[in-house]
């Protein structure tokens, strides 16, 4: 504390005076005054082992006492190297490569010099337009940010590219197509987009998976990721999977793109890769891509702290105790259970116009009543703040789409919770729709 007791740190919440956290395990948050809160949605979708897991702050302690930096234009580094073979286990592409930074936005410009960078050693260097969906969010950094679909977006407009020109399939309820409509809809927008700037023109497509914070867990219809695959291939366009959300079991598998086999050209990671003990992020890319670059003179574009040896080190623990523990079964498991809970809440809610999600992902979307299926206004914020009078966090995600202001939260509680976590969890969110609703 400063000599006054003021907290001179840019708060994102000025007005409100926000509880001291002090102690966390688990799902599990304790505040200066005592009070426990149950994270059910890891910050913003971060805990995929849960706060302070042992296994990760052991790898960490392991490396802090051998070596925390290196620059990578001077050393290469045992965890790195390790981390990388891990990576390409798991990724869902042949013989991936990686390369690692320290937040999500910057694995999406990694990803997106990558991709401008590849079409040039190719020979076209025309190709440097991409393309991203509505909603979404790819990340803060100005370059991810002209990728997102997001509220975020706005006091930026003037000096950011606007690529997500594409709308997401099922991402208004309100249109009530079904499935096979919304999936020749979503293919739609992909190609008219590509096509409008000139497929010539184009380097690649952005996408997650399941849509995370501003989607709120919007799971497409079956076929469309394939299709969008081969409307890429059709036109000489890269695909690029943002799951900075979905990777690492959060949606029941290691990563979003494998409920659906796809094969991304890039796949970026943040968020679960180390479980918030270390700010840490990375890309993965096929062998394909990856050899345009070693065969010539490398990545050179990145970040000081890429490859950071401490990030990679407790990145490498995640994926060994996923593995070894059978978390990605657990996320399944666990998912379908707090699914559940979450659909027999909103069975008895005029204002749970829908619950959708995968795996340990799971997003409500907020309506003023299920006929019309109109936007709960500020619903978003308004449940979230009734959660947390509950002991509950979970994210809110209000999101513009064309003239509207679609209203949803998120849960997405650690891999590594409990039965009676999760049921506590219901427990706390069933008290929270039940005062949204007599509060109304
Ligand atoms: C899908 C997605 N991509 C990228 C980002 C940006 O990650 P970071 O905040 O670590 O820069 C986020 C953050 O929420 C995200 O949800």
């Amino acid at each position: 504390m400063s000599a006054d007791n003021h907290d001179y740190s840019l708060s994102a919440t000025p007005h409100a005076r926000l509880p001291m956290a002090v102690r966390a395990s688990g799902c599990r948050i304790w505040d200066r005054d005592g009070n426990e809160h149950i994270d059910a949605c890891g910050g913003a979708m971060v805990m995929s082992l849960g706060h302070c897991h042992p296994r990760l702050i052991e790898a960490a302690r392991r490396q802090l006492d051998q070596l925390t930096f290196t620059y990578r234009f001077s050393f290469a580094n045992e965890p790195l190297v390790e981390l990388a073979a891990l990576v390409r286990e798991i990724a869902p592409m042949d013989r991936a490569w990686s390369f690692f930074n320290s937040s999500g936005s910057e694995s999406i410009e990694s990803a997106i010099h990558l991709a401008i960078l590849y079409w040039q050693h190719l020979g076209r260097p025309e190709k440097t337009g991409l393309v991203s969906r509505f909603p979404s969010f790819h990340g803060s950094t100005l370059g991810a940010l002209g990728l997102s679909g997001s509220r975020w977006r706005a006091p930026f407009e003037p000096v950011i590219a606007n690529h997500a020109v594409a709308q997401a399939p099922c991402s208004d309820i309100r249109a009530r197509r079904t499935q096979a409509e919304e999936l020749a809809f979503g293919l739609t927008q992909i190609e008219q987009a590509i096509l409008t700037r000139g497929a010539d023109r184009v380097a690649a497509v952005f996408i997650e998976p399941i849509s995370g914070a501003s989607g709120a867990a919007i799971v497409p219809p079956e076929g469309y990721l394939q299709g969008v695959r081969a409307i890429c291939d059709r036109h000489d366009v890269l695909l690029i999977c943002d799951e900075t959300i979905t990777g690492f079991g959060r949606t029941g598998e290691w990563w979003g793109a494998d409920h659906w086999g796809l094969r991304p050209d890039i796949l970026t990671f943040a968020k679960g890769v180390t479980s918030g003990v270390v700010p840490f992020s990375g890309i993965a890319v096929s062998d394909e891509i990856a050899t345009v670059f070693q065969a010539r003179d490398g990545f050179a574009w990145g970040h000081t702290f890429s490859g950071n040896p401490l990030g990679c080190a407790v990145a490498a623990e995640t994926i060994r105790t996923i593995g070894e523990e059978g978390l990605i079964y657990r996320s399944r498991e666990l998912g379908a259970r707090l699914r559940e809970g979450v659909e027999a809440i909103a069975a008895d809610s005029e204002m749970i116009g829908q619950v959708r999600g995968r795996g340990l992902l799971v997003g409500m979307e907020l309506v003023t009543d299920r006929d019309t299926l109109t936007p709960l206004p500020d619903g978003s914020a308004y449940l979230t703040r009734l959660a947390r009078e509950q002991g509950l966090l979970i994210y809110s995600c209000p999101t513009p789409l064309n003239d509207i202001v679609v209203e949803s939260v998120l849960l997405a509680p650690p891999l590594v919770v409990s039965e009676d976590d999760v049921d506590e969890i219901l427990e706390r969110l069933a008290r929270a729709v039940t005062s949204a609703t007599l509060r109304r």
